[in-house]
């Protein structure tokens, strides 16, 4: 089966990431949001996207209007009745996963294939939503998902193998290097990453160095494109304590468990630089401001 149309559920982070990649590759791709604002914010941060790389010279601007013209935004679910392909990019919290494919598994055909884009959440429980354990996956992305080359398919003991292959071959169309894995939990990159961040908060918290101090020792000390810190800035603090707690809830082993500081971050809403704030201030973009935190 081509996987011509696609739907993508969020626009956040991810979503708009992913819906854009689908479009480039050439595919007809619905992007559903919760509500008009937040579409409309999903879909401006994707053409600002899509505006550098065509004064960057890499998408000539004709392209652009053609990939524009593929994607279709949407507050409503039931758009996504004629899609081939639907992966989901919403918060990392199952409840709101749970709501969300039981009603799509009824307004979907029965051979269209699902995945999540889950960071750390089971894609064996996630299919058990539905009535298509066989036709259920994960695909995980990388941010910004435009820029970074990889992603993990992830099958489950229940996944159809010529359903991992075509999913596995779409990563390809989609420009991506993919690597195979199974359904464990944080699967491999974000197996090995997520202890290294909750450590890098964990030195922070028991005054080993500043955030700027730890930043830069990654950085210039092993050769890490940005610091641990300014990572988590970017994956989204929110995002990176669901997965710490999931992670933890599934090995029960305190590499990954929350330290106190990030969820105190979280509670007060610091989520990083999608909230213009977090272990740096992001009040000027261009030069974030390394905070005093402990
Ligand atoms: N941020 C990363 O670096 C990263 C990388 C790989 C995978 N992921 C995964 O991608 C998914 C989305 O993460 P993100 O970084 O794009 O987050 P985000 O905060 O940018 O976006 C979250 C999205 O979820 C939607 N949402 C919130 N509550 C909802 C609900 N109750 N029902 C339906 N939709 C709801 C929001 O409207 C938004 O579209 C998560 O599963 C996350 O683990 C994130």
């Amino acid at each position: 089966m081509a996987i011509e149309r696609v739907g993508v559920v969020g626009c956040g982070l991810m979503g708009s990431g992913i819906a854009q990649v689908a479009a480039q590759a050439g595919c007809h791709v619905t992007v559903r949001e919760v509500s008009p604002q937040l579409l409309e914010k999903g879909l401006q941060s994707l053409d600002k996207n899509l505006a550098r790389l065509v004064e960057k010279g890499t998408l000539p601007s004709s392209d652009r209007d053609q990939v524009r013209a593929r994607l279709r935004g949407t507050t409503n679910l039931n758009e996504f009745k004629d899609c081939d392909f639907v992966i989901e990019a919403i918060v990392e919290l199952l409840p709101a996963k749970r709501e969300l494919w039981t009603a799509l598994d009824k307004i979907c055909p029965k051979q269209t294939i699902f995945a999540s884009n889950t960071s750390s959440l089971s894609i064996t429980e996630m299919a058990t939503f539905t009535q298509r354990l066989d036709r259920f996956l994960g695909m995980h992305f990388f941010n910004p998902v435009p820029v970074m080359k990889l992603v993990e398919v992830i099958r489950t003991i229940a996944t159809d193998p010529k359903v991992f292959d075509e999913i596995v071959a779409f990563g390809a169309k989609l420009g991506k290097t993919v690597v195979r894995t199974s359904d464990r939990t944080g699967f491999i990159v974000n197996r090995l990453l997520v202890p290294y961040l909750l450590d890098a908060v964990r030195a922070l918290e028991e005054g080993v160095a500043s955030v700027e101090d730890i930043d830069n020792s990654m950085k210039l000390g092993c050769g890490h494109p940005m610091g641990p810190l300014t990572l988590l800035d970017f994956v989204g603090l929110d995002t990176t304590y669901y997965i710490s707690n999931i992670m933890f809830d599934e090995f029960k082993e305190k590499r990954f468990a929350s330290p106190p500081l990030l969820k105190r971050m979280v509670l007060a809403g610091w989520n990083g630089r999608k909230a213009g704030r977090g272990f740096y201030d992001y009040a000027d973009p261009a030069r974030p401001k390394p905070l005093q935190l402990t």
